[in-house]
């Protein structure tokens, strides 16, 4: 049985806490959690009389009592305790994003390159049907080679209480952005995933634009890709009611995903090739509309299936849904926007990892920003 604990026992730790105390994922069983809330502790307690309980990670992770740990804290954690856990012999999972700032991501991969232990990402989103197949429609070559993508977001709805539910929450110093670094990591992921990495990025985000917060909570990016395709990523937290589209613009049609549906308008030949040889100068390539299947099943459960497949891949050397290595894509592409919007300039990819760094420690020092945390003290010594 692999013994695995938790960091940060909040709200998605809670979730991964609940369904491993449930027995739900096959050949673990949750050995103990560590949460610097006393609050946090005492709910975990009163759910698992088998655990231990632990004031804090390092002593959890030098207890002898786990063999892999899953990260939820928030995220400026994750990449610390993952090579704090990976340097003592354990596996680790981390929640998204993989870290706030891709220096400490790299920090991260190196680590775990010569660790010789399991590292993984909760990137749920990618046990969807629905993405897997885009994905390989994509990767077969069935869209033909990209042109254009277009990945609007906009239904992270959150109100002003989301915001202050949390002291850590869409501050620079405890969260280190907003919508790009907390809800849209997943979409990042999926863009990344499923269409390549863009070569660079100019976006405008509106920072507390929405919200009385001082990170993004609005973002249009316009990226350019390696083979001269473009694209647009637009989200946000503030529109209600919100969108959720991703379309594929390449040689052999246009493929739309929204809601549970993959709508491919299919050219019967290369576009480029059909404008280049026609004569006619109106006429356009035969299009078929075809409604994609999406296979069904699945039990919905995309954490506890994420979990599943990392105790897999430790115990059985099953490949993995999401490499923890991969995690440093996702972040690059969030800190090339917010340093296009600091700079009002261009962001290469992959991204100034110094340059971010350093802007985002002004942005730090530089806040004035005061938050209610419901009486509860900050102290975010070390995290960033
Ligand atoms: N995969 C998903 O779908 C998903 C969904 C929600 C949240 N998340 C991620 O999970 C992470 C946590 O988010 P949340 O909403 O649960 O936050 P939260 O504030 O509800 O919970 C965080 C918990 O971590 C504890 N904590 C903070 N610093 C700690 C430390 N140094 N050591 C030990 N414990 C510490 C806090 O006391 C709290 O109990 C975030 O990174 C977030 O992006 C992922």
């Amino acid at each position: 049985m692999l013994r695995i604990g938790i960091i940060g026992v909040g709200g998605m730790g809670r979730g991964h806490f609940t369904y491993l105390t449930a027995g739900e994922v096959p050949g673990a069983t949750l050995s103990a959690i560590a949460d610097t809330s006393s609050a946090a502790r005492e709910w975990a307690k009163s759910r698992n009389g088998n655990i231990q309980i632990f004031e804090d990670a390092e002593s959890m992770l030098d207890s002898g009592a786990i063999d892999a740990v899953m990260i939820a804290t928030p995220h400026y954690f994750h990449p610390v305790y993952a090579i704090a856990a990976l340097k003592r012999g354990l596996h680790a999972l981390v929640e998204k994003p993989a870290g706030v700032y891709a220096k400490q991501v790299r920090e991260m991969n190196e680590v775990a390159a010569t660790s010789g232990k399991v590292l993984g990402i909760m990137f749920n989103q990618r046990t969807r049907h629905i993405h897997q197949k885009v994905r390989q429609l994509v990767a077969s070559g069935e869209v033909g080679e990209i042109r254009r993508t277009q990945y609007i977001i906009t239904d992270w709805f959150r109100s002003q209480a989301y915001y202050d539910s949390g002291g850590w929450r869409a501050t620079w110093a405890g969260e280190g952005g907003g919508v790009l670094v907390n809800q849209s990591p997943h979409n990042l992921d999926l863009f990344q995933w499923i269409c390549g990495m863009p070569s660079r990025v100019r976006a405008f985000c509106g920072f507390g634009r929405f919200h009385r917060i001082e990170v993004e909570d609005s973002v249009t990016a316009y990226v350019e890709y390696p083979n001269g395709a473009t694209g647009i990523f637009i989200t946000t937290t503030g529109e209600a009611p919100g969108s959720n589209s991703l379309e594929i613009i390449g040689d052999r049609g246009r493929l739309r995903m929204e809601g549970n549906t993959i709508t491919f308008w299919r050219s019967r030949e290369s576009v480029r090739e059909f404008s280049d040889t026609s004569t006619e100068g109106f006429k356009q390539p035969e299009i078929w509309r075809c409604e994609i299947p999406v296979p069904g099943g699945g039990d919905g459960a995309e954490h506890r299936a994420i979990t599943r497949n990392w105790v897999k891949s430790i115990t059985e050397g099953t490949p993995l849904i999401a490499e923890g290595a991969e995690g440093i894509h996702g972040v690059q592409l969030a800190n090339a926007m917010l340093l296009s919007a600091w700079t009002d300039d261009w962001a290469d990819l992959p991204t100034d990892e110094e340059k971010f760094y350093s802007l985002l420690q002004e942005k730090i020092a530089n806040s004035s920003h005061e938050k209610s945390t419901g009486g509860k003290a900050l102290d975010f010594a070390g995290t960033f």
